[in-house]
C-alpha cells in the first residue's frame, strides 16, 4: 500500500493496466502517443538534466535491505521508475513521491518475495530485487526476464555470484528460485564474453552487505551508477570500498539502517542533449551535467567537430556546420557507452565522410538502422558493425522506435530531417527521458506529443 506522508494513500505509480512493457504502454482509453517533429529549428538554450535512471532503479531495489525510512532526492519521473514503485509495493515496500523529484521508501511487510513474470517482462532492471530479498529476507522468487529489442540478455552471471555467495537456486515454471539462511562472503568473478555486467554486479553488491564476512568481486562493473548505489549502500552502513574499479571488495555487517539521498545525474540523457545541440547545429547550455562521466562520449564528440566546454556550472555544447567522420566503438565504462551508440549514429549520417560504429556490448543492438536508411541515411550492418556513408541531409518520414534509445536516436534524427517526421511507440522513450518533448520545446524544437486510437490509425 504506497502511504504519503500524511498518510494519506497516493496513487504509487501507473496502474497495473498503464505499465509500460516491451508489447508498449497505452494510455487509459488505449490510445497511442506519437511525435509529430518538423525539422531544421537549431537548439538553443538551458536544459536542466534529471537524475539517472540506472542509478535510481538498483538504489529504490536496495530499499528492501533497510531497517527504516530511505528517503531519495533527484529520481526522475520515468516510466520505468514507476514500475520499480509498483513492483516494491508488491513486495511490501510502502513509496511515495513528491514534488521535486523526492521518493520516500520504507519496507512495511516481507512477506512476498515474487516478483512475477507480468512485472519483470515490462522492465528487465527488475532482476535488481534478487539479491536484496535474498540478503534480508532469505529468498526470492523473480521471474527469467524473456526477451529484448537490444538483443540477448541472459542472468547467469548473476545467478553464479549469489549462488557464490551460498544461494540455492532452482527454476520453476520460468521463475527463478533462490533461497539462503545466510549467505557467506565469498571471491567471486562477475566477467562474461562481453565484460562485467552491471546490474549484476548491483545484485552481488547488494546481497553481500548483509552477508557473513568478507565478500571480493572481481571483474566488477565501473559505471558511475554502480559506485553511486554503493555510496548509497555505505550511507546505510555498509562497509564497501574499490566501487568504481573492477576490485570491489565489501564486508557484510548486521543491518543496513534508512537514509536520505541524492541520485546522481543521467549521463546518459546528458548525453542524449549534447548530440542534440551538435546534430541542430545549435547553441546549449547543460544543467546538472557531470561532464567526468561522459569523458568517452566527450571524445567522440570532440573528435566530430563538436565543440564541448565547462562554463562555471553548466556544459556549453555547440558545433560547427561540417561534422568530422570517425569511428565509435562500445565498451563497458569507462569507454564509449552502448546506450548512446543509437544517438551518435544519428549524428554521424550526417557527417563529411564515412564512420564505422561497432557494438561490443550488444552485437544486435540496431534497430534504428533500418529507420534511420528510411530517413536517407546510408547505413550498412556487417555483423556487430555499421559502416555509416555520411549524406548531405535527412528527409522526414514515418518511423517506428523499437527500444529506449533507438527512439532518441530517431527525435534526433527528426530535429535535423527536412520536413516531417512521425516518430511512433514513443512509449518506448518514456521508459528512459522525462517528458523529453517538454525539454526539447524550450530549446527551440517543434516537436509535439500527439496521440492516435490505435497503433495503425
Ligand atoms: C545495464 O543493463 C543498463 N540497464 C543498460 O541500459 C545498459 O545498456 C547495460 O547495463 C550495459 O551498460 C540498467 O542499468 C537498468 P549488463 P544490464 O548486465 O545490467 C552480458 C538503458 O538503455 N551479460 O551490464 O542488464 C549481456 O548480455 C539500458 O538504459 C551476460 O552475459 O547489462 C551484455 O552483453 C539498456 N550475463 C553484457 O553482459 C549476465 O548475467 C552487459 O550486460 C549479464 C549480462
Amino acid at each position: 500500500m504506497p502511504l504519503g506522508r500524511s498518510g494519506r494513500t497516493e496513487q504509487a505509480g501507473l496502474t497495473e493496466a498503464r505499465l509500460p512493457h516491451c508489447g508498449g504502454l497505452h494510455t487509459r482509453d488505449g490510445s497511442v502517443d506519437y511525435f509529430q517533429i518538423a525539422g531544421g529549428k537549431r537548439l538553443r538554450g538551458t536544459v536542466e538534466i534529471s537524475g539517472s535512471k540506472n542509478a535510481a532503479l538498483p538504489i529504490m531495489a536496495a530499499s528492501i535491505l533497510c531497517e527504516g525510512e530511505v528517503v531519495l532526492h533527484n529520481v526522475p519521473d520515468l516510466a520505468d521508475v514507476r514500475s520499480m514503485e509498483v513492483l516494491l509495493n508488491k513486495l511490501g515496500v510502502a513509496t511515495s513521491r513528491e514534488a521535486g523529484g523526492t521518493v520516500r521508501l520504507k519496507v512495511q511487510d516481507e512477506m512476498n518475495c515474487h516478483a512475477d513474470y507480468e512485472l519483470v517482462r515490462k522492465m528487465r532492471a527488475s532482476v535488481c530485487v534478487m539479491g536484496p530479498l535474498l540478503a534480508k529476507r532469505h529468498k526470492a522468487q523473480v521471474s527469467m526476464p524473456g526477451g529484448c529489442n537490444i538483443g540477448d540478455r541472459p542472468i547467469n552471471l548473476h545467478i553464479a555470484g549469489l549462488t557464490g555467495l551460498g544461494a540455492d537456486t532452482d527454476l520453476m515454471s520460468g521463475d527463478l528460485l533462490l533461497k539462503a539462511k545466510r549467505l557467506t562472503g565469498a571471491e567471486l568473478f562477475l566477467g562474461g564474453p562481453f565484460g562485467s555486467t552491471v546490474t549484476g554486479t548491483a545484485n552481488i553488491l547488494m546481497a553481500a552487505t548483509l552477508a557473513e564476512g568478507r565478500t571480493v568481486i572481481e571483474s566488477a562493473a565501473c559505471e558511475p551508477e554502480v559506485t553511486d548505489l554503493a555510496n548509497f549502500l555505505k550511507a546505510c552502513g555498509a562497509q564497501i570500498s574499490g566501487e568504481g574499479s573492477p576490485r570491489i571488495t565489501v564486508d557484510g555487517v548486521k543491518q543496513l539502517k534508512g537514509c536520505e539521498y541524492t541520485i546522481i545525474p543521467d549521463r546518459i540523457e546528458a548525453g542524449t542533449f549534447m548530440i542534440a545541440g551538435a546534430i541542430t547545429n545549435g547553441d546549449i547550455h547543460l544543467r546538472n551535467c557531470r561532464l567526468e562521466h561522459l569523458l568517452a562520449v566527450v571524445d567522440r564528440l570532440r573528435q566530430i567537430g563538436v565543440n564541448i566546454e565547462r562554463e562555471g556550472e553548466e556544459v556549453v555544447v555547440s558545433s560547427s556546420r561540417r561534422l568530422e567522420p570517425t569511428t565509435v566503438t562500445s565498451q563497458p565504462y569507462p569507454g564509449f557507452p552502448t546506450d548512446l551508440q543509437a544517438q551518435i549514429m544519428a549524428l554521424l549520417c550526417l557527417a563529411d565522410g564515412n564512420s564505422i560504429i561497432t557494438e561490443k556490448i550488444y552485437p544486435d543492438r540496431f534497430m534504428h538502422v533500418a529507420e534511420l536508411n528510411r530517413l536517407g541515411a546510408v547505413l550498412r550492418k556487417e555483423g556487430p558493425t555499421v559502416i555509416v556513408e555520411g549524406v548531405k541531409r535527412l528527409i522526414g518520414a514515418p518511423v517506428m522506435a523499437s527500444d529506449l534509445r533507438a527512439s532518441a536516436a530517431l527525435v534526433l534524427a527528426g530535429l535535423v530531417a527536412k520536413g516531417e517526421t512521425t516518430v511512433n511507440r514513443v512509449y518506448h522513450i518514456d521508459r528512459g527521458y522525462e517528458r523529453i518533448e517538454r525539454k526539447l520545446r524550450p530549446l527551440g524544437a517543434d516537436i509535439e506529443r500527439l496521440n492516435r486510437a490505435t497503433e495503425d490509425s
